[in-house]
């Protein structure tokens, strides 16, 4: 009975990716919310959570050795950032506010990180391998590991464009984003990104609730090593 009732559950979300599980998936819930977000353009927002998939969004690290430097961290930071940005939203909105921005907050929360995939076919992060001991007279092949305190690098075979700047120029090959939500997520790192000369005086409400989910998730929630270098959120 229950079985039938979880099957009967499964199609009716078309972009559930057919595997039956107990409890819906990181990206289960991402590719929901961003269709619901991006209702006024459903193909693009399908052809761009394929393109996501292509791209590794779902297994890619959200750093290389500070917040979430796992596999599969991107998407779970994406998904906080998105939880914290709606908590922001109706803690200091009231209708109708809150329904007017929610799409926005969704859509920002969700993608503002999309540039770390990388662009141009090459990954956003890679594995990083350090030598794993010496050589000795007895073993004198050098041994390689994936390292411990900092397992991920950005890739070193991407030009260093910021990765804020990636993702609005991904998401619009695929949908149209407000020209709020492409400001929000192009200086969503505020003072510590590149663009933080620019931002100064301009700020908008959209732009401050995702900085600061943003930062908030990355520093208090995902709980970074201080000692790592720090990547930029
Ligand atoms: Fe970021
Ligand atoms: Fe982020």
């Amino acid at each position: 009975m229950n079985e039938n009732k979880n099957i009967d559950q499964e199609k009716q979300f078309p972009w559930n990716d057919g595997v039956k599980q107990e409890e819906y998936s990181i990206k289960n819930q991402i590719e929901e919310l961003l269709l619901m977000a991006g209702n006024e353009d459903k193909e693009g927002m399908k052809r761009l959570l394929k393109h996501m998939e292509n791209i590794g969004f779902y297994e890619m690290p959200c750093s290389g050795g500070n917040h979430l430097a796992k596999t599969g961290g991107l998407a779970e930071h994406s998904l906080n950032v998105t939880r914290y940005a709606l908590s922001l939203l109706n803690a200091w909105y009231e209708e109708p506010y809150i329904s007017q921005w929610t799409d926005s907050v969704i859509v920002c929360g969700l993608l503002h990180d999309l540039g770390k995939c990388g662009q141009f076919q090459k990954p956003g992060y890679v594995p990083n391998i350090v030598k794993d001991g010496r050589p000795t007279k007895a073993d004198p092949v050098q041994k390689y590991k994936q390292s411990e305190s900092k397992p991920f690098k950005v890739n070193p075979d991407l030009l260093n464009v910021p990765h804020e700047i990636r993702s609005v120029t991904i998401i619009n090959e695929y949908i149209a984003l407000t020209e709020e939500e492409y400001h929000a997520i192009l200086y969503h790192n505020g003072l510590y990104g590149p663009l933080y000369r620019e931002i100064n005086g301009k700020e908008t409400a959209l732009y401050m609730i995702l900085h600061f989910a943003d930062m908030w998730c990355s520093r208090i929630v995902e709980e970074g090593d201080d000692n790592a270098e720090c990547d930029i959120n």
